[in-house]
């Protein structure tokens, strides 16, 4: 695998801590400030939001108005953007000013990655890359000094409720590894099945920052949901080594 050459001091993943980034794609649309609230008062910590055109995946979900209203509703909670859009480049200036505060790009939809993640830093906001199940990390070797986060999809792109896949691990032990030996400070983020059952090897693993819509808002209580939920990562993350 292709290395940065560049060694430079950062954090490990001993001491990032976990935290639990609610997917509002499985929120009630109709009362999405509310649903989104209690996602954060259960223990998220940021909210993640999908962003599917019909094109680069074969859904479609909302855009920069709907983050500009939810932005009026919650002004203070980081919102993390996943752009599943082709042409992002377009999109990223509509986004920044709706709210966002981390804008995800796919490699997969990025020709030119390195500009584009420039571009978003450029507008002020924190810049990410993800990776489909069927992308290896080292096509974002080149990339990892500059990103804030790297997002590692444990299913495929476009729908929530989707069963895990378990390769995204191998990927994210991979990234940590990496993040590692370079002394690299970029997060590890999961993203597509992360529940109870899912949360502790992905945590294992070394992911410190956990995508979750089915679990936190598919049934039951949302705040209850997400408590239980980060509870389960944290325990995990104690018996990280
Ligand atoms: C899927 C989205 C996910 C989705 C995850 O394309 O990127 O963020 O909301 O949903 P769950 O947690 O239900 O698998
Ligand atoms: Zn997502």
């Amino acid at each position: 695998m292709v290395r940065a050459s560049k060694i430079r001091g950062g954090n490990t993943p001993a001491t990032m801590a976990v935290e639990l980034a609610p997917s509002i794609l499985s929120a009630n649309f109709a009362r999405l400030g509310e649903d989104a609230q209690a996602a954060l008062e259960g223990g998220g910590s940021l909210l993640h939001v999908d962003i599917m055109d019909g094109h680069f995946v074969p859904n479609i979900t909302i855009g920069p108005p709907v983050v500009a209203s939810l932005r009026k509703a919650i002004p203070d909670a980081i919102f993390d953007c996943h752009l599943m859009i082709e042409n992002p480049d377009e999109f990223i200036p509509a986004f920044a000013e709706a709210g966002a505060n981390w804008i995800a790009v796919h490699q997969e939809a990025c020709v030119h990655l390195h500009r584009t993640l420039q571009l978003i830093e450029s507008h002020g906001c924190k810049p990410a890359v993800v990776l489909n199940p069927a992308t290896p990390v080292h096509m974002v070797d080149e990339v990892l000094e500059m990103v804030h986060h790297v997002l590692v999809m444990s299913v495929n792109p476009g729908f929530g409720g989707q069963k895990f896949i378990p390769g995204a691990l191998h990927k994210i032990k991979t990234l940590a590894e990496v993040r590692a030996e370079l002394g690299l400070s970029y997060r590890i983020e999961v993203d597509g099945g992360v529940a109870l059952d899912t949360v502790g090897d992905v945590v294992r693993a070394g992911a410190d920052l956990l995508v979750a819509g089915n679990a936190v808002f598919g049934r039951g209580d949302i705040r209850e949901n997400a408590r239980k939920l980060l509870q389960a990562a944290r325990s995990a993350a104690f018996t990280h080594v």
